[in-house]
């Protein structure tokens, strides 16, 4: 077999927010196909970077009074952080704001500049006067000009399903500011796409690059028409590369995406010595791009034929994934299903996810979707009940001394285990993982067949049987190495802490081959807990809990309606005065406030209640109000609310305050003379 040379990329996630569990889908896919292609020997690199550029991160950091760079840095680390919890496990991690990026981009665009594929049209936009800025379509809401509907999107009506250009809508505002916009022309850079039409035709419809449906989608739905034209600039203001021949313009932050692909290649090539036309020019070498569905055309259309245009190899195979559900629904912010990678770490181990995915994920489109229950019967039941199972009930029987000196007699066992191999690292290769994962169950089935008919611990505990223990166990410890090698591109920890157990690195798929004879075994440690019901729904309040701060932040980001707006508010429903009461709402002295670096609105209070009684709270208030100006103040809390596990501790209260969040947040204090511990009525 030959070693091939692989290319493999996930998705630039965007730097303005935070890794969550539908990203996670793609990138436990992709790494795992990578750890399976370096297990076959393959010479494979994996790379990824932060994509950085556009609107919504200039917006943010304009609005958080810092620089885009110092931003993005800040994401860039927690990303990094997220991912290497997850063991994803990228050979190269960049960003699309590098110098590398910069320069590939100047080449490309040479390149397609001269092969006249670049226009120059003018067009009207909208202009926001208040922020200085143009405004793409999702920053501009107002009344349909078709139905007539209020509070519509800038492209199309949610109620008429009309599509409009955002000049058309009546009533325009700008949902940065709050402003009319106005209409301004701009001059902006187009590729002519159509030109490539129909080396677009060949290369999506010749049935090796992509997923026969995206075929058909694209000859569906592109392919038919005349393609038009791509808007590959942006006027100033805007975060990203100005482009050199055409000052005051800007590359659109998908230009420079995916060549961020190449950028990052460009800096692993200089860290370890390689070429970076071997990777990108050269005919030999495979590049895969996994991706999910929403961003197809990007990929399939545009950055095929930016490519051709450049010179530089095509991709080999664009991996496409559907979308995350969570229990048959969208993620929900307010049903808590919106977990981020970090919330989902502080409950539950990320070896669980990863192999709940890979059993879930098939080569095609279909969304995935992840069930809680399910999650936890399949780990209890496959990981801990199955394959765990097999070696916490072989390993300690023979924990400090050695495996047999010859493979013994196991019905063929082994063997037909070996015998699976190709068909487990086909269903791998075509990103059957779903496939790959039952079958290497139902040989973990057989396997505990076998450890329940032999029994180890009834033999142990006949003095004259001692080597028909060590004869089982090696049998038993064999299968689950075997097991494991299967699984290893999927639990890489599982993987360590057999290589600890059984002193034999595992290095490379043929691994399955041959039983181990004769080597030490160490003392058997624990390798895998079960996943209980309350861990899951822990995870789920602390979301929630998350999304609720998060959420009266995002109303403070929204643009201000004014005083009459506020008051129009609709009231809550009746309530009578035994409601009322239940809530006990108590004058509270501030003793301790302070930061909690990992939030961006939350400060940590102490809350003296009187008669020692003490209460420890988060409150979303660090944008209006400096911890030192707080110690000692008056306020009200509501004393008997539940506790609420957070990510940084627990909160046992909360302090009341009237506004809609970030700034606009007004603390409650009671009048001179009020005591710490009295109960408001
Ligand atoms: N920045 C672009 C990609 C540029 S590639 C040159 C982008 N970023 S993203 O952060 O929004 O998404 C990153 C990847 O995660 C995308 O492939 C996207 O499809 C995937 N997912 C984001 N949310 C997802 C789910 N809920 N479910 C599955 N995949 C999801 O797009
Ligand atoms: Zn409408």
């Amino acid at each position: 077999m030959t070693q091939r040379r692989i290319l493999v990329t996930s998705a630039l996630p965007y730097a303005n927010g935070h890794i969550h569990i539908g990203h996670l889908v793609e990138y436990i896919q992709t790494d795992i196909w990578v750890r399976f292609q370096k297990l076959r020997g393959n010479q494979c690199v994996y790379l990824c970077a932060d994509d950085t550029h556009g609107t919504a991160i200039m917006i943010r950091a304009r609005k958080e009074g810092r620089s885009e760079e110092a931003l993005i840095a800040e994401m860039r680390d927690a990303h990094i952080r997220d991912f290497s919890e997850f063991d994803i496990e990228f050979d190269n991690y960049g960003s699309t704001n590098s110098d590398e990026n910069r320069e590939l981009c100047a080449q490309f665009w040479k390149s397609i500049r001269d092969a006249g594929l670049v226009k120059e049209k003018e067009i009207e936009q909208l202009f926001d006067p208040e922020e200085g800025t143009f405004l793409a379509d999702r920053f501009v809401r107002g009344t349909c000009p078709k139905c007539g509907a209020a509070d519509q999107p800038g492209d199309n009506c949610s109620k008429c399903a009309a599509t409009y250009s955002p000049a058309d809508l009546k009533d325009p505002k700008s949902t940065l500011s709050g402003a009319t916009p106005e209409i301004r022309t701009a001059t902006h850079l187009f590729i002519e796409l159509e030109q490539l039409h129909e080396f677009l035709d060949e290369w999506t419809q010749s049935g090796d690059h992509l997923q026969a449906e995206v075929a058909n989608y694209l000859k569906g739905h592109f392919l038919g028409d005349p393609l038009r034209d791509w808007d590959i600039s942006r006027p100033a203001p805007y975060f990203g590369f100005e482009i050199p021949d055409s000052p005051g313009n800007f590359w659109y932050v998908w230009f420079d995406a995916p060549i961020g692909y190449m950028a990052s290649t460009k800096q692993w090539c200089d860290a370890n010595g390689e070429d970076f036309d071997k990777w990108w020019r050269d005919e030999e070498t495979e590049i895969h791009h996994f991706i999910g569905k929403d961003i197809t055309y990007f990929h399939t259309l545009f950055w095929p034929g930016m490519l051709k245009s450049a010179g530089f190899n095509l991709p080999t195979k664009v991996h496409i994934h559907g979308f995350l559900t969570v229990g048959g629904e969208k993620m929900s912010k307010s049903q808590g299903t919106f977990v981020m990678a970090s919330t989902y770490r502080n409950h539950l181990n990320p070896a669980w996810l990863r192999y709940y995915y890979a059993a879930k994920l098939g080569s095609r489109l279909d969304d995935l979707d992840l069930n809680l229950e399910e999650l936890v019967a399949k780990v209890n039941s496959d990981l801990v009940g199955k394959l765990v199972n097999i070696a916490s009930r072989s390993a300690k029987f023979v924990g400090g001394q050695s495996l047999a000196d010859s493979y013994p007699e196991d019905g063929g066992l082994f063997e037909a285990a070996a015998a699976k191999a190709d068909d487990i690292a086909a269903a791998y290769e075509r990103c059957d993982y779903s496939g790959a994962m039952r079958e290497i169950m139902a040989l973990a089935d057989a396997a505990n067949r076998y450890v329940e008919e032999a029994q180890p611990w009834t033999l142990k505990k006949d003095p004259e049987k001692q080597g028909e223990v060590q004869a089982v166990c090696s049998v038993a410890l064999n299968l689950f190495r075997q097991l494991v090698v299967y699984l290893s591109p999927v639990l890489p920890r599982l993987a360590e802490q057999t290589v600890e157990l059984l002193n034999v690195p595992i290095e490379k798929w043929d691994d399955v081959k041959t039983p181990l004879i004769g080597t030490p075994v160490s003392k058997f440690q624990h390798m895998m807990k079960r996943v209980t019901e309350e861990q899951v729904t822990a995870m789920i309040e602390e979301s929630k809990a998350e999304n609720e701060a998060a959420e009266s932040e995002a109303a403070g980001d929204q643009w201000n309606d004014g005083p009459e707006a506020l008051a129009a508010e609709p009231m809550s429903e009746e309530c009578t005065i035994d409601d009322f009461v239940k809530v006990d709402l108590r004058v509270a002295r501030i003793v301790s406030a302070s930061d909690v670096p990992e939030a961006d609105k939350l400060l940590a209070l102490t809350l003296s209640l009187g008669g020692g009684e003490t209460r420890n709270v988060f409150a979303g208030i660090k944008a209006a109000y400096k911890p030192e100006d707080l110690i000692g103040r008056l306020v009200v809390c509501v004393a008997n609310l539940k506790p609420r596990k957070m990510r940084f501790g627990t909160s046992e209260g909360m302090v009341c305050a009237s506004g809609s969040g970030g700034e606009e947040v007004f603390l409650l204090s009671p009048d001179e003379g009020a005591v710490p511990g009295q109960r408001v009525h």
